[in-house]
């Protein structure tokens, strides 16, 4: 068994990948639906609106399942950290209600499906804590539970956690849930398919021409003629709504241990910021196995990210003792000015495409809450949770100060521009490190493989213009403004940006 921090990232659920593959669009087509994104907003969409009759195409810019859903933690539950007492003091306490009743209504339909379909996907009852291990925090768990009581949310306030934390005081959410998602959405797809559902992988969607039969557009030039679309693309692939400047992306990390001590079950997740953890059981070719996460930052901010691995592995040594480390990966999250997802009618004036995104830390759940709300909206049939997530909606509090601090964080980024402080020369790039690089003046991202040769690139990002940040943990360049992410050669992984970044040539003399 392995004993180290594996050298690259694999996230355990596509160890192997479930899915087949799917070719990439090669012609022109008309349908009633186009599903941009096949992760398990978009799967989950398609599959409920195939169920409806609808003709449906799911077009992905990669491969299905691997983007953030691949690299979850899987918990499926309306436990959000500390969020029912912000919800009250901003929402009032009928939509507070109201975003418990849609989380925990998303988690009776995944286990109702997983009943109805008979898939095999590791799904187990859980109960969810949120402990402190700092006195000061103890407070914030006090008004918490106190939010519970007025909303009518099952769970206590409590001194002692089943699993020795350290810690102060928790907070107990009973009967929540954790999964393997990628076997459950595999079954989704498969009867997608067999629903007449097509898959297009590797297929960019790079414009909308919006009317009342939008047309989607490839990074190709093909076209998809359909009545509505929905974008569920993580950051929205097509933005007329400023989503740009009202979400902003979280890094965290997870390793995948195998214990010396007994997990004794349950999902617990810290408020202690920054050194958030969070825990949950996996079983791994018949074994208990622990997933600890942790060490949230924003994207492109913070120290190597090889250090929140090694903070993360201390503190799992520290808690269970480790026999053997199986995986590592890292996710990256989207948040909104007020912590409630964007889901439903990108705006007013834009009736037939749809967007779902901005989950916080808690995409399971809120994946399922998109596909259940879109597919109503399609179907002109109310839904109770509209108004709630619609991403036209204005909360002055706390927008307003989040908007602030997060625009003035990109205002900065932008402005750092190419001016930065820190260069070091290519040559001086050892194998396997990535960092900022000057060529010819210009800042750009250098990274030396293992066999020694060099890959350049310009650290523009082709969103916006802000400037990436070197990702050790990953072998990736960060946006920090709004989370694009490139691979070593520029290559896009994951939007809004769509191009690559430039390449640049070096002279031999500069190797
Ligand atoms: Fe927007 Fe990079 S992701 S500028």
């Amino acid at each position: 068994m392995n004993s180290q921090i594996p050298i690259y990232p694999e996230p355990y659920w596509r160890d192997p990948n479930p899915f087949p593959e799917f070719p990439n669009l090669k012609e022109d087509l008309k349908t009633d639906v186009v599903v941009v994104g096949a992760g398990i907003a978009g799967i989950t969409t398609a599959y409920l609106l195939a169920k409806e009759g609808k003709n449906i195409i799911l077009v992905d810019a990669g491969r299905v399942g691997n983007g953030t859903t691949g690299h979850t933690t899987a918990k499926i539950t309306a436990q959000h950290d500390v969020i029912y007492d912000e919800l009250i003091q901003h929402f009032g306490t009928a939509e507070a209600e109201s975003y418990y009743l849609a989380n925990m209504s998303a988690k009776k339909f995944i286990e109702n499906t997983i009943h109805q379909l008979a898939i095999d996907c590791d799904f187990k009852q859980e109960d969810a804590y949120l402990y402190t291990i700092d006195d000061a925090n103890k407070a914030k768990l006090e008004t918490e539970a106190k939010a519970y009581q007025t909303l009518g949310i099952k769970g206590s306030y409590m001194d002692k956690l089943p699993l020795e934390l350290g810690e102060k005081a928790g907070l107990v959410m009973p009967s929540q849930a954790r999964f393997h998602p990628l076997r459950y959405l595999q079954k989704l797809l498969d009867e997608f398919v067999s629903l007449g559902g097509k898959v297009f992988e590797n297929t960019t969607v790079v414009d909308i021409e919006e009317g009342h039969h939008p047309t989607v557009i490839t990074r190709e030039n093909l076209k998809i003629t359909c009545q509505d679309v929905v974008l569920c693309t993580h950051f929205p692939c097509y933005d007329k709504g400023a989503f740009f400047a009202r979400l902003h992306a979280d890094r965290s990390y997870v390793l995948a241990i195998k214990p010396e001590k007994v997990y004794p079950g349950g999902m617990y997740l810290s408020i202690d910021s920054p050194a958030t953890r969070s825990l949950r059981e996996v079983t791994i070719n018949g074994e208990q196995h622990v997933l600890v996460g942790g060490q949230s930052h924003k994207t492109g901010k913070g120290v190597c990210t090889m250090q929140h691995y090694e903070v993360l592995e201390q503190f799992a040594r520290d808690t269970f003792g480790i026999k053997a480390y199986l995986y590592r990966w890292s996710a990256q999250d989207l948040i909104t000015l007020d912590k409630v997802p964007y889901i439903g009618r990108m705006t007013e004036k834009h009736r037939n495409i749809y967007i779902a995104t901005g989950f916080r830390k808690w995409g399971m759940s809120h994946s399922t809450i998109s596909a259940l709300l879109i597919t109503d909206l399609i179907m002109e049939r109310p839904n109770p949770y509209e108004k709630l997530y619609t991403p036209s909606r204005f909360q002055a509090d706390p927008s307003l100060r989040n908007a602030v601090v997060q625009n003035l964080d990109v205002a900065g980024t932008l402005l750092a521009g190419k001016v930065g402080l820190t260069f070091k020369e290519p040559k001086d790039l050892a194998k396997d490190e990535g960092a900022v690089v000057m060529v010819d003046g210009q800042r750009c991202g250098g990274y030396r493989d293992s066999d020694g040769d060099l890959h350049i690139v310009d650290s523009t990002c082709t969103h916006m213009g802000c400037e990436v940040e070197w990702n050790h943990g990953d072998r990736t360049w960060d946006c920090p403004c709004h989370g694009s992410r490139f691979s070593t050669d520029g290559e896009v992984i994951e939007g809004p940006a769509e191009r690559p970044l430039g390449k640049v040539a070096l002279e031999v003399e500069q190797r």
